[in-house]
């Protein structure tokens, strides 16, 4: 039972299930309740700090809870805080902070393979939110996130290894279902007292599995299953209160403990080969952790404008945008929040493709009706660039540059006389989940590939605090987001171009002249690629430009001059990728037309490497 006092707020179903939460949080002397209850919608105001006092007169009666509470967001969107201070009859009282989990969330630890970002993405299939966090996370980060299930990523390491990657086997006993795939099933079998070992035959590629137990994990699924194993350890005795749910002719291939509720399995359901691989990871994750597929881009795109409305207050931002998908979408969702209080900048850095300066902002304030100040610092990001021939130099000069330029711009906008609100304090960027992942430690015992600037690139002394809306998306989720916030998709469609620009795939030094000459060998590429009908059919393509020159013959002429490399790649997400096979006449027509309209290039030749090993960009 639930009433209200001033100021008044609606009664809540909910009141019974946070009650009870609560009052079992106060006998076992804890301050922090993770509530189960959704939040119900409109009554904690996202956009302001909500007042009041809520009396909760819990199912054992005796305790009467006062709540003044002030809400305040928090969890990266999908969790709203409460805070409450409750008094007893007896008049003591205690604080509390209630997290209301408003979207279902599934934990994925990585231990270091490949595959760590595949899981994600099939979650994310099954509309529930994912996070993947280094398996080395505390305990206590895991649990901000109210996870309704954690999954533990395959990974190189054995687990006898002096090495082996240090997460916490506390993590087995948080109270919520567990899948442990590949490694996983070796660490919970190595931390829960059974013991792996070598495996005289290892397994990998494709392999048989019989199911020899009934279990929710395998739920609907055949007696044989097809899947991909990829191991060199296997289980050789089991904890205590496990049983054998699933073998191949070698040996173990999935456990269980459902007392415990965990489960485990030798080989991975993340990856195509294993054909019920999807209906075993949605048991997990529908069933079993009981999550709600509700992480739609309507969802997404609510509450993301709520966070930012809160994060903001009366201030102003401003939006770095390149003219591509990702910041064009942060853009539209930010400017959805705060109306006219975001000014979205464009700059021409010097490394912009042709023409790309005027066509940008046009599309920008025509289709889109973003505020945009145009920025021409070409001749400073060039200055800024002379000599430098690192790329993970080049990538933190432009990063830095970038910053400088938008610090500038603030305080103009922030003079000017049609200013709306308060100080700009925000800068708002198109980051990804790729570039999170793949520039910083987010995944433990992976490695850093590169700086993509928008991450690794940013001054530690930069002023403006960062807005990322997109921070835990895919390329295709924020293309989605688009669709749903209504973009044309001649925007949505563009192929992902790198903040640094034409810097990364201008290798050595980027002079103005070089830039001019990748410019040209760009825009063909491009147009040779539209005219085939195959600019949406690859993840991208373009031309890189090498500080290599070789002899050729031109009417009688010698030549000396650059090397031009075309690459297409086909892609899901940029984490992976293939080298795309061109047909031969769009090749050759890209190819006479550089050697005869770019003076200065005399070579082409086309780059069949994939990702791994190399990256699609080339620096
Ligand atoms: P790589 O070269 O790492 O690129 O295989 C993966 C995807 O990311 C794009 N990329 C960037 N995007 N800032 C960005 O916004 C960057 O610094 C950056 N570096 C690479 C690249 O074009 C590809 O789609």
């Amino acid at each position: 039972m639930l009433s209200s006092h001033k100021p008044p707020i609606s009664i809540i179903p909910q009141g019974i299930k946070v009650a009870s939460e609560l009052c079992s949080a106060w006998y076992t002397g804890s301050s922090e309740v993770q509530s189960s209850a959704r939040p119900p919608a409109g009554l904690f105001p996202s956009d302001q700090t909500a007042g009041g006092v809520v009396e909760l007169v819990t199912p054992l009666r005796h305790l009467i809870c006062f709540l003044y509470f002030s809400w305040t967001p928090g969890g990266r969107g999908h969790q709203r805080i409460l805070r409450a201070t409750a008094s007893s009859r007896s008049r003591s009282r205690r604080a509390f902070t209630i997290g209301f989990v408003d979207t279902s969330t599934i934990v994925i630890l990585d231990f270091g393979s490949q595959y760590t970002q595949l899981i994600a993405r099939r979650i994310r299939e099954f509309n529930v939110f994912s996070v993947v966090l280094p398996c080395t996370a505390p305990l206590d980060q895991i649990r901000a996130l109210a996870p309704l299930g954690l999954i533990l990523s395959g990974g190189p390491s054995s687990v006898y290894d002096a090495d082996a990657p240090a997460a916490d086997p506390a993590l087995l006993t948080l109270g919520v279902p567990v899948l442990g795939i590949c490694y996983g099933l070796q660490f919970i079998v190595h931390h829960l007292g059974g013991k792996v070992e070598p495996a005289p035959a290892r397994e990998y590629g494709h392999a048989q599995v019989e199911v020899v137990a009934e279990t929710p994990l395998f739920r609907g699924l055949p007696r044989t299953l097809d899947v991909w194993m990829s191991h060199g350890d296997e289980a050789k005795t089991l904890p205590e209160g496990f049983v054998l749910t699933a073998q191949t002719p070698n040996a173990l291939a999935g456990i269980a403990n459902e007392s415990k509720r965990i489960w485990a399995v030798q080989f991975h359901p993340e990856v195509a080969h294993t054909r019920q691989g999807m209906e075993l990871l949605r048991n997990f994750v529908l069933d079993i952790c009981g999550a709600s597929p509700d992480w739609t881009p309507e969802h997404f795109i609510q509450s993301t404008v709520d966070r930012v409305r809160a994060q903001v207050g009366d201030g102003h931002a401003i939006c770095g945008l390149s003219g591509g998908v990702d910041s064009s979408v942060a853009a539209v969702l930010v400017a959805r929040a705060i109306g006219d209080r975001l000014t979205c900048i464009f700059v021409n850095n010097g490394v912009l493709r042709k023409d790309e300066f005027a066509k940008v902002q046009k599309a920008m304030r025509e289709q889109l009706g973003l505020r945009v100040v145009a920025v021409d610092a070409g001749e400073r990001f060039l200055n800024a660039l002379s000599g430098v021939t690192d790329p993970e130099l080049k990538r933190k000069a432009i990063g830095n540059e970038f910053i400088c330029v938008f610090d500038d711009e603030a305080k103009t906008i922030f003079d000017s006389a049609d200013h709306v609100g308060e100080e700009i304090a925000w800068l708002v960027q198109g980051t990804l989940y790729p570039d999170v992942i793949e520039s910083s430690s987010v995944k433990g015992p992976s490695q850093t590939i590169k700086s993509h600037h928008n991450v690794g690139g940013l001054p530690a002394n930069m002023k403006l605090k960062l807005i990322e809306p997109l921070r835990d998306l895919f390329k295709d989720e924020v293309r989605r987001i688009g669709r749903d916030l209504g973009m044309p998709d001649e925007i949505l469609e563009r192929q992902p171009f790198p903040g640094p620009g034409l810097a990364v795939r201008i290798l050595g030094e980027v002079t103005a002249e070089r830039v001019a000459l990748l410019q040209e060998a760009d825009a063909i590429v491009v147009h040779e690629i539209k005219a085939a009908g195959l600019y949406r059919k690859v993840w991208q393509s373009f031309a890189v430009l090498l500080p290599v020159k070789s002899v050729g013959v031109m009417g009688d002429q010698r030549t000396y001059g650059y090397t031009c490399v075309v690459r297409a790649v086909h892609s899901e997400d940029g984490m992976t990728a293939d080298w795309a096979p061109l047909p031969y006449e769009v090749l050759r027509s890209i190819s006479s037309r550089i050697v005869s309209e770019v003076r200065g290039i005399n070579r082409v030749v086309y780059d069949i490497t994939s990702k791994p090993p190399g990256t699609i960009e080339w620096e």
